[in-house]
């Protein structure tokens, strides 16, 4: 596994407020350097409590947040008030406690009959926000935010999916067999290209995954949250004693 930083805490409160003050910092430093911050948040259940952090006075007020720009790093084929919804669970626990104006969001529109089109379509607004020639050179978000299912899968890079092959495209429609769905997902290529990716793991569950994905023989297809390491950027896991449990380290 290429360089990372791994982060233990007692517990999911300890780690998400952890993950919410690594946020801050990151949001900060991106603020002060380029006036804006580009993060793409996480779906899953994990992330909301670091949310709400974010959201507490102590963590708000260090964050000019008109200068936040919200992507998501991928998004389940429902509407946006759907009860599965990743934009939705950061709606409430996040961007409508901050007041977030909607021109600062960027939902990843998974519900689109054209998947392809709507993976394309997001790419294209990647673009145009992140600033970048059409070409992409450069174009990368400040932050990526990752959760790890049991399976080693990372956003919506599912083991054996097409999109753990990806090379050219930074957004692209994952069909899922497992789940009998297709998902629209940052691809491992543009994850790999941000300047911070934080993967945020709780639970007795993910240990299995964490322990194979950090010290186990690499194979991607299999464990395919092995995939992302950014090549410039830097690599931090935020792991709680129960999901960490498996480690040597
Ligand atoms: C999703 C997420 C996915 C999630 C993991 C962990 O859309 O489901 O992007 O990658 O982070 O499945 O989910 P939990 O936090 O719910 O365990």
């Amino acid at each position: 596994m290429k360089k990372y930083t791994l982060n233990v805490f007692p517990g999911p409160e300890e780690t998400c407020l952890a993950a919410a003050e690594a946020f801050v910092d990151v949001a900060r430093q991106a603020i002060t350097r380029k006036g804006s911050f580009a993060v793409a948040l996480s779906g899953g259940h994990t992330p909301r409590r670091m949310y709400e952090f974010l959201t507490q006075e102590s963590l708000r007020l260090q964050v000019d947040w008109s200068k936040v720009l919200f992507f998501w790093g991928d998004e389940r084929p429902v509407p946006p008030n759907h009860a599965e919804s990743n934009y939705r669970m950061a709606q409430e626990s996040l961007l409508t406690p901050l007041g977030i104006s909607e021109t600062q969001i960027f939902r990843m529109e998974a519900d689109q009959l054209d998947k392809n089109l709507a993976a394309q379509q997001y790419q294209n607004v990647l673009m145009e926000k992140l600033g970048k020639t059409a070409g992409g050179d450069g174009a990368a978000l400040d932050l990526v935010l990752l959760g790890l299912g049991d399976d080693a899968h990372t956003a919506s890079l599912f083991p054996a999916t097409p999109a753990l092959l990806e090379t050219i495209r930074w957004v692209v429609c994952n069909p899922v067999l497992k789940l009998e769905s297709e998902r629209l997902t940052l691809t491992p290529m543009f994850i790999n290209r941000s300047a911070h990716v934080f993967f945020l793991v709780t639970g007795e569950s993910k240990a299995n995954a964490v322990k194979e994905v950090l010290e186990g023989s690499i194979d991607t297809q299999r464990l395919p949250a092995q995939l992302i390491h950014p090549a410039d950027g830097k690599l931090v896991w935020f792991v709680d004693e129960a999901a960490g449990s498996g480690l040597k380290r």
